[in-house]
């Protein structure tokens, strides 16, 4: 059956991208990718309604699967180095058909997530304009469309566009379209602002922490999801959106300088650091202020304004987020046309997405192509739809990678493998069923419109890429 087909492993053609990144820029692109909406806007929500207190075990429990991935990650990485990520794993491994499934998923993972981040950065620039006097008219600054109150229902809001998602989205598109090296500078910059605002967050705001704060905490269960350890459950499912990104590293592998030493640093280091970070700021938010208090949209900026001592910060914060938020566009664009590009190159989408800029040395038709659907989705849809659909697809691909690592143990033994996931099987499976687990926690919307989306991609797989596939030819 050709759908099981599998692609050799090696012998991979020079790509012609350019070879321009270190460790520390891989490292940089990891912490670009990961730190943005979800510190900044969802760990409120996930406190005051599902977790309390214990958020720091929801973003343990998170941090777990996710390390448990990101071993797995780095051990394909090293070996594969090719910047098609969880899409050319499963080819090599597990088959035509699972990679392809996995390639359509990675674009809720990559094009979505630049769409529903670009949704998060308009409202914090639209509430930063507003402090200073520039009143943006909510018409051409939210989403047209609104999930409605039954399941499944999508209403009008009576707005037109939200015009600086738009904007975000076009002018990262830019940057990325003319080169590597110029984004992945942009991105080192950035990242340091977004650290620093946090570690100030985290060093002012332990200052501040009032103990009464953290009991009970485990507040008791009032239902499902809300509170007790159901609570922390969703909760985790919810933040998980926040730990997204360091798989990204892997998509950039045709751009690193030694990819075989580099990648496991890069998304295991990547992933270390914000793990840490976030830990700390989930403490350190629900010790400053009481969790019922924080379903608000910046959570960290209103427990800084709650103490007129650090009100400063708060402004600081604001531009923090905003700059973290722009990074993980960035790095969502840079990774989406290097997958389209491995999916081109595999005959699976057309030649044009594999297309490379004689100048600038980049995926040029697949960026643009990436950032125009992402700034139309960013333009049209609300956060609510978009996030839990970039959660689908991220799990999914995680929960394959983790199955895919342990398969090409037993099939292709030979291989030489730069980095070892230590214990293979516990961190394989558990990781696995942690991702499981998780994607399972996720509305019956999201699933709804996973499965929509699943069934168009194997369309148009049927109609393009298994005919047009170059192991058909071969
Ligand atoms: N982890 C990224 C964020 O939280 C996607 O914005």
């Amino acid at each position: 059956m050709s759908i099981l087909r599998t692609k050799p492993i090696g012998g991979e053609q020079p790509s012609g991208l350019k070879r321009a990144l270190g460790p520390g820029s891989l490292i940089a692109l990891g912490i670009g990718a990961i730190i943005g909406t979800g510190i900044f806007v969802l760990t409120g929500v996930a406190a005051a309604e599902h977790a309390g207190p214990a958020l720091v075990l929801a973003f343990i429990f998170a941090g777990t699967a996710c390390a448990l991935a990101a071993l797995c990650y780095a051990e394909f990485a090293a070996m594969i180095p090719v910047s098609g990520s969880a899409y050319s794993y499963a080819y090599a491994t597990l088959g035509e058909g699972v990679a392809w499934f996995v390639g359509w998923l990675l674009v809720l993972e990559y094009l979505f997530a630049a769409s529903t981040v670009s949704v998060g950065w308009s409202g914090y620039i639209v509430s930063l304009l507003n402090q200073i006097g520039w009143h943006i008219p909510t018409a051409i600054s939210t989403a047209p469309f609104a999930p409605g109150a039954k399941p499944g229902e999508i209403v009008t809001t009576g707005a037109i566009f939200n015009l600086p998602a738009v904007l975000i989205v076009g002018l990262v598109t830019a940057l990325c379209y003319t080169g590597i090296k110029q984004s992945a500078n942009f991105n080192t910059i950035v990242v340091m602002i977004k650290v620093v605002v946090i570690v100030l967050f985290i060093g002012f705001g332990a200052t501040l922490i009032d103990t009464h704060n953290w009991h009970p905490f485990i507040p008791p269960n009032e239902g499902p999801g809300r509170f007790g350890w159901d609570g922390i459950f969703r909760a985790a499912s919810i933040i998980f959106f926040a730990y997204i990104g360091f798989d990204a590293v892997s998509t950039a592998a045709q751009e690193a300088k030694n990819p075989q030493r580099d990648m496991p640093v890069g998304i295991l280091g990547s992933l270390i650091i914000c793990t840490i970070l976030y830990i700390a700021v989930s403490a350190v938010l629900t010790g400053m202020v009481h969790f019922d208090e924080l379903n608000v949209p910046a959570p960290v900026a209103y427990a800084l304004d709650k103490y007129p001592s650090v009100s400063w910060l708060g402004i600081l914060i604001k531009l923090g987020a905003i700059a973290g938020m722009t990074s993980v566009i960035l790095v969502m664009i840079l990774g989406q046309p290097r997958i389209f590009y491995s999916m081109s190159k595999d005959g699976l989408l057309p030649p044009a997405f594999a297309r490379v800029h004689p100048k600038f040395q980049t995926p040029g038709f697949s960026t643009l192509v990436t950032g125009v659907v992402a700034a139309i989705m960013g333009g049209l849809l609300p956060v609510t739809i978009l996030g839990e659909l970039v959660s689908f697809g991220t799990l999914t691909a995680f929960l394959v990678v983790c199955l895919g690592v342990l398969v090409l143990r037993y099939t292709r033994p030979d291989l030489k493998r730069p980095f070892r996931v230590p214990a293979a099987h516990f961190v394989c499976i558990g990781g696995a069923l942690a991702c499981g687990f998780l994607v399972i926690q996720l509305s019956g919307n999201a699933w709804g419109l996973a499965m929509i989306w699943t069934a168009l991609g194997f369309l148009v797989y049927g109609l393009y890429g298994y005919r047009n596939s170059k192991l058909n030819k071969a």
